[in-house]
């Protein structure tokens, strides 16, 4: 373990998000409840909190949570409704831990950001461990490369580490604005690293007419100075260095379904989300965040077919508020994330008839400290156009 001034200032977030991803059992009554029971109840406590409270959901979201969200979208519309209502006392963040991370951040103090499931994590920011980053940081720095890198951090991380990248002059991006994020990183300095996903990094890199050849990639399960599997060679010319996270739900789309998809129904669009692999992000027509792709499909014409590759709760919606279409998953082996599925209504409920009573539970709150840097790499995310 490593141990510099950075990495100790960070720690206490660290355990405080260990301490985060805890979820206390909830008392036994509300998982007798039924569906209905547990809507009921929802509606209620709400009418009480009435505009104090908003509900943020997340297009991964199953139905049943979705239903109360007052606001619904992907990850940078949520951030950026969260940075514009300092007026909103309370909001209950259907997501991951990660998205009601950065709302924490964005929102003022007074504001209290809430997780109805403190389990739901993203299993691709666990991929980016701030020791792991540090100490790639320290070996760029021994190459003498850390000067000419801005580090940018795919908004799906831990908080410590949007700080880590506002300390360094880096930013966040999200699926929505990764090349504009690349394009502005490119004007700072030469080269980026981009953590936590290589993919979304690659295509991204790719569609700023970054070679193949001048991305590196980072694996940080090798041993401190093993520069991350490269050569110094391979560092130094690389423009992007990408960090070998993925995502398993992204993973599991191949240029085999497209070209399958295609067979089977002649004229069919395929959208993809730029998480998913780099031949199948190039297979596609289009690729773009959650909540361009529910443009693209909502915006089209009664009769088009469309064939998405994204978490199942959002096709399966599309496909449902779209019957004049045809809307179905690449994936014939329904995949959905299991984080996300852990916000469940019995959750939700509980969390507001807490609110409700005058208690606040299940708050996610980042450290003054943290929070202040990684809100410079956010605000600087905002800023970009
Ligand atoms: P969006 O920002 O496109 O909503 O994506 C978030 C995410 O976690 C995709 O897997
Ligand atoms: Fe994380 Fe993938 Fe789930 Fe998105 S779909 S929250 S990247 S595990």
């Amino acid at each position: 373990m490593r141990c510099d001034t950075e990495t100790l200032a960070t720690r206490p977030l660290r355990e405080e998000g260990a301490f985060a991803y805890w979820q206390q059992d909830i008392p036994r009554e509300y998982w007798d409840l039924s569906g209905a029971e547990l809507v009921e109840r929802v509606r209620l406590a709400r009418r009480k909190l009435g505009e104090r409270l908003i509900v943020l959901g997340h297009h991964y979201q199953r139905e049943d949570i979705i239903q109360f969200a007052d606001v619904r979208g992907d990850s940078f519309k949520l951030a950026q409704w969260a940075a514009q209502h300092p007026e909103t006392e309370y909001i209950v963040f259907c997501g991951v831990h990660f998205m009601a991370e950065s709302a924490d951040i964005l929102t003022t103090p007074d504001q209290k950001v809430m997780l109805p499931n403190m389990a739901a994590g993203c299993s691709m920011a666990d991929m980016a461990d701030p020791d792991d980053v540090l100490a790639c940081w320290d070996e760029l720095e021994e190459m003498g490369l850390a000067s000419e890198t801005v580090p940018i951090t795919y908004v799906n991380s831990a908080a410590a580490l949007k700080a880590f990248c506002g300390r360094r002059g880096g930013i966040v991006c999200t699926s929505t604005n990764a090349a504009a994020v690349l394009r502005w990183a490119f004007e700072q300095k030469r080269r980026a690293l981009f953590f936590p996903d290589q993919h979304l990094g690659r295509n991204t890199g790719l569609k700023l007419d970054v070679g193949l050849e001048e991305m590196a990639l980072w694996d940080y399960r090798r041993p401190y100075g093993g520069l991350g599997g490269n050569t110094p060679e391979q560092l130094e010319r690389s423009r992007v260095i990408l960090w070998k996270g993925h995502c398993s739900v992204h993973q599991r789309f191949s240029v085999e379904q497209i070209e399958r998809a295609r067979r089977e129904h002649p004229g069919i669009r395929v959208v993809v989300h730029p998480e998913c692999r780099m031949e199948v992000v190039q297979a596609a027509d289009c690729d773009g965040s959650t909540e361009f792709i529910v443009r693209q499909v909502t915006d089209s014409p009664p009769g088009s077919k469309w064939a998405v590759g994204t978490e199942i709760n959002l096709v399966h919606r599309l496909a449902v508020e779209n019957p004049d279409k045809l809307v179905f998953c690449l994936d014939p082996v329904v995949c959905p994330c299991s984080t996300m599925y852990r916000v469940h209504p019995a959750y939700l409920c509980w969390v507001v008839e807490q609110l409700a009573d005058g208690r606040v539970v299940n708050q996610v709150m980042v450290d003054e400290e943290t929070a202040r840097y990684a809100k410079v790499a956010l605000d600087r995310m905002l800023a970009v156009k």
